[in-house]
């Protein structure tokens, strides 16, 4: 099965330029998605969930790193190329349900309008299109409905279903069901299993609910920025209170929980030593300060052979 989103490598880093920090969102993530499949990713707020959302729809770029859809570098898109992802292979669905549709519009239309807009689906097919698509989310009955007069729930599945309108390849979902009762939600996750085996369509969601586990084929936890593989991480055994599965590239470069570093107290410099069987990463703050002072030694020495001496008197 082909890969639909690869992610090597992956860093975000925000800045805030009027106090002068770097917020890291995203520190190095790997992500690999086939094509057809639901991947859940899942944790707490401030994680770094919608800024990798928001990246895998190209509505930001990556500080660095290479993401891929469909075999395409998002990194180096055109405005043109953009639109044209925007238009044909991505749809959203965001949390609060109001932001995916047209208040002012009945259901049909917010179907019907995006797909008039695009001009991808024929004209002749567009309103029939729109009718099957509120059908197969359930609101086949609400279709002359604005969303006014819809609930929470049903207002999310008339997003879903404007979403899919232009037929995308990918639907990117974040927190779809963060302001919907726990009935709803699975409802929600039914109807998108459904769709997923319908339309073959490749499903990202993001969450903090860990409901989304037991639905997703395939399932990350998010901490910190950085994405670990549920399947790969239990097959470590771990004690949760002092240790972590962390990914390593194949240029070595590991990505070390932020929690580990602050309680540590690293900067800059560690020790890394190795036994017969492990590499051990040590702090090792003496050496590098050792380092700074040689180096800082070395550049007034050469500054004072530079100089011309001064006379004795
Ligand atoms: N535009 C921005 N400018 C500066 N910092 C940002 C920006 N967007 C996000 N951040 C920071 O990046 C980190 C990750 O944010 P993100 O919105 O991706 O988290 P999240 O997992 O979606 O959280 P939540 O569950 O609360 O929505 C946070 O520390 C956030 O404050
Ligand atoms: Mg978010």
């Amino acid at each position: 099965m082909s890969l639909m989103i690869d992610c090597r490598n992956v860093i975000k880093i925000y800045y805030n330029r009027t106090k002068k920090i770097k917020i890291a969102a995203l520190r190095g993530v790997e992500l690999k998605v086939k094509k057809g499949k639901i991947v859940a990713i899942v944790g707490p707020s401030g994680a770094g969930k919608s800024t990798l959302l928001k990246i895998l729809g190209a509505l930001e770029f990556p500080s660095s790193g290479t993401v891929h859809v469909a075999g395409k570098l998002l990194n180096t898109f055109s405005d043109s190329q953009i639109i044209d992802y925007h238009r044909n292979w991505v749809g959203f669905v965001w949390q609060a349900p109001l932001r995916n549709v047209l208040t002012s519009e009945k259901a049909l239309n917010n179907v019907f309008l995006p797909m008039r807009i695009a001009g991808k689906i024929p004209q002749s097919k567009q309103k029939e299109r729109a009718k099957e698509l509120l059908q197969a989310v359930g609101l086949g009955h609400r279709m002359n409905h604005k969303p006014s007069q819809l609930s929470g729930g049903e207002i999310q599945r008339l997003g879903i279903a404007t979403a899919l309108a232009n037929d995308p390849k990918i639907l990117l979902m974040d927190e779809p069901t963060g302001e919907l009762d726990s009935e709803t939600t699975a409802e929600i996750f039914t109807l998108l299993s459904e769709l997923n085996n319908y339309f073959d369509k490749t499903i990202v969601i993001v969450s903090h609910d860990h409901y989304l586990e037991k639905k997703a084929d395939v399932v990350y936890h998010i901490s910190d920025g950085l994405l670990l593989n549920i399947d790969i991480a239990r097959t470590f055994e771990l004690d949760s209170s002092k240790e972590q599965v962390s990914y390593m590239d194949e240029f070595g470069l590991v990505r070390i929980p932020l929690s580990f570093i602050k309680e540590l107290g690293i900067q800059n410099y560690v020790k890394i030593r190795r036994t017969t069987d492990r590499i051990e990463i040590l702090p090792h703050i003496q050496e590098a300060v050792s380092e700074i002072t040689l180096e800082e030694t070395r550049k007034k020495d050469s500054k004072r052979k530079s100089s011309p001496k001064k006379k004795r008197r």
